[in-house]
């Protein structure tokens, strides 16, 4: 028999590439066949990465015939957040920043060759958001069903707690494998697993009792066991290579000073390597020490270190934890939508 082409997939406001990275290590047959962000910086990585350069520009300057070119199966889509969170101003439709999206939902609605299905991730409080309703209202018009989510890491074994807001939509002739949950807000992907049988009441959870299965962020550390002996071999290498002290050699890495821990420990949000959580990190990371992210903890002698040890963009260290961190969660999306 012969196999299918893969999904033509576009993938908007792509950022580094979060999504594309997802959707290749999920397995699913698709081709990602035009990636958009106006960032020129976050362009220059995406196509480091993945050796396509997105199309440079405004989203909000795209008509219907320039998306309808690309004959697309399924859009992924991470809009900007600060319309909707929650330290915002939270304008939500109203925000400068939420009109390319809403451009976006309107153009939906006028080409010749709309998307089958559509995957949106936003913040906490894009759910309740005007957009949101927007969103929905174009995907009924369209006759989409849906299912959201608000899930964090922590439900995938990954240590950060990071809740974010997923709608899965596709069209009524593709179904899902679990209709009853259409049209509803979940908090756990177990209905995503094939498990009929469970009751709708069954798939609530509390992301706090998910930690308890959650890996350590060892496993997710470029040495993969800090432990006490393994740090103080770290410790001495630095040593015996530079010929100077462990905390003088790391501060050249990213070793938190002692006069930051002396005078801001009590606000940091302290982790080991035996943790299985981590807060969410921020563009502030290393500028502001309250509420931007987590410091490991990467030795006995209390050398506290910038979680930041995901090797493969190391000048951007701490965004790449952090992209790294998400965007192991998505293929499971990704999977899902595409082949269920
Ligand atoms: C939440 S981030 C997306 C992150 C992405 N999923 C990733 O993996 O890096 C939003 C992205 O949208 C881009 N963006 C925001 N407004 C835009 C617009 N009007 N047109 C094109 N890109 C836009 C930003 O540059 C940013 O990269």
């Amino acid at each position: 028999m012969e196999t299918p082409p893969p999904w033509r997939v576009l993938e908007f406001y792509s950022g580094i590439g979060g999504m594309r990275y997802s959707l290749a290590s999920s397995g699913v047959r698709a081709e990602v066949v035009e990636a958009f962000d106006i960032n020129d910086v976050a362009n220059d990585v995406y196509e480091h990465n993945f050796g396509h350069r997105p199309c440079q520009g405004n989203i909000q300057t795209l008509t219907a015939g320039d998306l309808d070119k690309y004959k697309a199966h399924a859009w992924l889509l991470s809009p900007p957040c600060q319309p909707y969170t929650r330290q915002g101003l939270q304008k939500h439709s109203a925000d400068a920043r939420a009109f390319s999206f809403i451009k976006i939902l309107n153009l939906m609605q006028n080409m010749s060759f709309p998307p089958q299905m559509l995957f949106v991730e936003n913040v906490v409080g894009f759910e309740v958001s005007d957009t949101h309703d927007q969103l929905l209202a174009v995907l009924s018009t369209l006759s989409f069903n849906t299912q959201e989510f608000i899930l964090s890491p922590l439900q995938f074994g990954v240590p950060y707690s990071r809740p974010r807001y997923f709608c899965l939509a596709k069209q009524e002739s593709m179904c899902f494998p679990n209709p009853s949950v259409n049209d509803k807000l979940l908090r756990t992907p177990t209905c995503l697993t094939l498990n009929t049988t469970r009751t709708q009441n069954s798939y609530d959870q509390n992301e706090d009792d998910l930690e308890v299965v959650c890996n350590p962020i060892r496993n997710f550390l470029e040495a993969q066991s800090i432990g006490d002996k393994e740090s103080s071999a770290i410790i001495s290498d630095f040593k015996e290579a530079d010929g100077c002290t462990p905390i003088e050699t790391a501060s050249h890495d990213y070793t938190v000073p002692l006069s930051l821990i002396e005078r801001w420990g009590n606000a940091m949000d302290i982790v080991y390597p035996e943790s299985k959580r981590c807060c969410c990190f921020t563009k502030s990371y290393y500028r502001y020490v309250k509420g931007t992210g987590s410091v490991l903890v990467t030795s006995k002698v209390r050398l506290f270190s910038f979680l930041s040890s995901v090797p493969v963009f190391s000048f951007f260290a701490p965004l790449t934890l952090w992209c790294h961190l998400i965007i192991f969660t998505i293929p499971y999306f990704v999977i899902m939508f595409f082949k269920l």
